[in-house]
């Protein structure tokens, strides 16, 4: 089954072969060989030559392989697609995606790369990151603009820009878009991933963001090195003492007599939402192995 639930997903720039082929042995969900940011106007071509020679070897790996392509104004978008069209390639990322015409358009390359390669048709899904003001007016409708989407991202750098502002460790300065941000990904069924922290000698801003990033509902986050990974992976798993706690309350709930919609937990009215909270967690728990 293709996989849609990232704890992590690991960036590596496109033209750096010997990071690619490091990234495949750590421990991400995915990783993502960039085209975009992290790869300079002059190097874009290489990048994009690089990874498609690898991508035989990228996906063999069995590790999810998401390449970040250029944004449709880089006039890039259609050529970057054709290097990464492959039958282990099922989903492909697209930055600064600012409306629904722009999901469109790229939904509508991918189906003609799809027809020219011998593809089956929504073969290959899109990652959007939705990190300009304008995408974020109306985050739903982008969500729900093609089937092709099933998970998105929140890109904290380029909103900031959008906005005019610099980035800052203050969570004021994002927590309202990317409560919005959250909302909407649920609300349409789609995976949520956050920004990736940019400090990655030092792990305690990516401790503070992970925290943050999933109190307000997002279920993973961007690394931009291996070191971060770790850290992401625990932190969008349900900590074990959260696990245990849920799992001592489906005992009491399980067995209190049948006819009883609410019951004493510890002092605590337990009923049927926070029953269906602890399903949620035990389940997590269980799809990423926390004991
Ligand atoms: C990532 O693409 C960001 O803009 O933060
Ligand atoms: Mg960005």
């Amino acid at each position: 089954m293709k996989q849609t639930r990232f704890r992590s997903i690991l960036f590596v720039p496109g033209n750096r072969s010997d990071m690619l082929h490091k990234a495949l042995i750590s421990e991400a969900d995915a990783i993502m060989p960039d085209m975009e940011d992290s790869v300079r106007d002059e190097d874009k071509a290489s990048a994009r030559d690089q990874i498609h020679q690898e991508l035989d070897q990228l996906v063999a790996s069995g590790k999810p392989v998401i390449p970040r392509i250029n944004s449709l104004p880089t006039g890039l978008t259609s050529e970057d697609i054709a290097a990464v069209m492959h039958p282990g390639v099922w989903m492909i990322s697209v930055g600064k995606m600012n409306a629904v015409e722009d999901l469109l358009a790229v939904d509508a390359m991918l189906a003609s790369a799809e027809k020219k390669s011998g593809l089956p048709l929504g073969h290959t899904g899109i990652l959007p990151w939705l990190e300009t003001a304008r995408s974020l007016l109306h985050p739903d409708m982008l969500l729900l603009a093609s089937s092709r989407v099933q998970v998105c991202a929140f890109g904290a750098d380029d909103f900031a820009a959008d906005m005019g502002f610099l980035r800052s460790s203050d969570f004021r300065q994002t927590a309202w878009v990317k409560a919005h941000i959250a909302l909407a990904a649920r609300a349409t069924g789609v995976w949520l991933m956050d920004s990736p922290c940019t400090h990655f000698r030092d792990l305690s801003p990516l401790n503070l963001e992970i925290e943050e990033a999933r109190m307000l509902g997002f279920r993973g986050k961007f690394a931009i090195h291996p070191a971060q990974l770790d850290v992401i992976n625990k932190g969008f798993c349900p900590p074990p003492g959260e696990v245990g706690k849920a799992r001592q309350i489906m005992e009491a709930w399980n067995r209190a007599p049948s006819g009883q919609g609410a019951i004493n937990f510890e002092g605590v009215m337990v009923d049927e939402p926070l029953i269906k909270q602890c399903l949620q967690i035990i389940a997590q728990a269980e799809q990423f192995d926390v004991k």
